[in-house]
């Protein structure tokens, strides 16, 4: 007989299942800048959920919106018939993305936005008569999602390793992560710029004729918080406009606010042909994402498709009525309370206190852009993750929620934080590096 309340059903998701079952953190309710236990702690939200709750819990807007929605219209398909909302907020989206990328694909998920914007940058050149572009190239270190396009072009070995051969046709670019040369740099790192260069290897390799696309994260952010060297992503921008290969920014966690602008594309002033998106979207809280494009490449899908529909894509839920109610009222709270600003002003503060942890135990670096900040410790012998694992169970027991890749914490609050939470999560970090070994 299984117990109502058992705990093991339920298989999650990136989780140790075994150990988590055996002592549990399970939330009940959130508000604003806080969590509450199952315990009734207090639990600070310093991961906005994962990168996505960037107006903090439980808005009211946001709640009524979909209320709303609900009682109007609560499903509609948008395969060849549509609903006011998706429109809208498909609008909404374009105005605050870089300019020229005025047409949005909705997809429920962040991985699905990255395998949709792999397939319409294919479908985009073979609609143009470049149909030999099909290589795709992603990075080392980047994290994409768990489609198998997403992992395909992805760089963290364990999400690719358990599945088999994944697509053909990937390369890779290198990370961009030099330890030696820019270990505590504060924002973009000073070096690094060449390693964009790299991307003229690949093309030498296999012939410009081949490649379809380079997607990176503008800031890769699951694999540790690593910013972008000083001048890459121009570099790696020119040389894409230079061979014809579409360059692809996956913005789902830095897009809605998290570097202080709307996306990373324009904290960074540099302009892809596709912008994947979700997370922020809809403030974490229906699922929701998008591909955003340039209009060129809607443009010539329309024009130049060999049938009345011009791409084979879409997901049930594309565009869903209650996750586009939810998007709305998020971007007009994003705007009424100049969000993205604020997140922008704060992050000097955020800046100084996180790098006031240096010297502290077991700290090999920090880093930070934006409202993110990462502190990496140094692995224990033969046992690579273990330190962060236990440090991110002791910041819980003393009411903070933070995020570990293996040994490196992310802090990621929600862009309405103030200074004092801010202070609550570092200090507590400090706290908590001198109890373990
Ligand atoms: C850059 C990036 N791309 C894609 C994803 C996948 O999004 P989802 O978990 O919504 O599928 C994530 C999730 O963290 C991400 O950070």
């Amino acid at each position: 007989m299984k117990k109502i309340n058992d705990l093991e059903s339920y298989w999650m998701p990136f989780t140790a299942n075994r150990d988590f079952k055996k002592d549990p953190r399970i939330v009940c309710s959130a508000d604003g800048m806080y969590y509450k236990s199952q315990e009734g702690n207090d639990i600070l939200d310093a991961t906005a959920g994962l990168w996505c709750v960037n107006a903090g819990h439980n808005r009211r807007k946001i709640n009524e919106a979909i209320t709303e929605q609900l009682s109007v219209l609560d499903y509609a398909p948008c395969f060849q018939f549509g609903h006011p909302k998706a429109f809208e907020l498909a609008n909404r989206i374009s105005e605050i993305f870089p300019e020229g990328m005025n047409h949005v694909f909705f997809t429920n998920s962040g991985s699905e936005a990255v395998d949709t914007t792999l397939k319409i940058a294919l479908a985009y050149h073979r609609a143009r008569g470049k149909g030999t572009k099909t290589r795709l190239i992603g990075r080392e270190r980047g994290y994409h999602g768990v489609g198998f396009g997403g992992i395909s072009v992805g760089g963290m070995p364990r999400n690719r390793q358990y599945f088999g051969t994944l697509l053909s046709g990937v390369d890779h670019l290198p990370h961009t992560f030099d330890h030696e040369r820019n270990a505590f740099s504060r924002g973009e790192p000073e070096f690094g710029e060449e390693f964009a260069d790299k991307l003229e290897d690949i093309i030498a390799l296999h012939d410009a004729s081949t490649i379809a696309a380079v997607i990176v994260e503008p800031m890769a952010g699951s694999t540790g918080v690593l910013p972008p060297p000083k001048g890459y992503l121009k570099k790696l921008r020119s040389i894409c406009t230079k061979h014809d290969i579409l360059l692809i920014f996956d913005e789902v966690i830095t897009g809605f606010g998290r570097l202080g602008t709307a996306t990373a594309s324009d904290y960074f002033g540099v302009v892809p042909d596709i912008i994947s998106c979700a997370k922020g979207i809809t403030n974490g809280v229906i699922p929701m994402g998008g591909a955003v494009v340039k209009d060129e490449i809607y443009e010539t899908m329309l024009d130049e498709a060999d049938n009345p529909i011009e791409l084979f894509h879409g997901y049930t839920y594309s565009g869903h009525p209650i996750a586009a109610a939810a998007g709305l009222a998020s971007l007009e709270i994003y705007k009424e309370e100049n969000l993205f600003q604020r997140a922008s002003e704060l992050s000097p503060y955020m800046e100084e206190v996180a790098h006031s942890l240096k010297g502290e135990n077991h700290i090999i670096d920090i880093r930070n852009i934006g409202l993110v900040a990462s502190v990496e410790l140094m692995p224990r012998e033969g046992a690579i993750g273990s330190r962060g694992y236990e440090l991110m169970k002791r910041m819980w027991d003393k009411g903070v929620m933070v995020r570990f890749t293996q040994d490196t914490m992310a802090v990621t609050p929600p862009l309405i934080a103030e200074r004092k939470h801010i202070d609550e999560m570092f200090d507590k970090t400090r706290e908590a590096l001198k109890e373990i070994n």
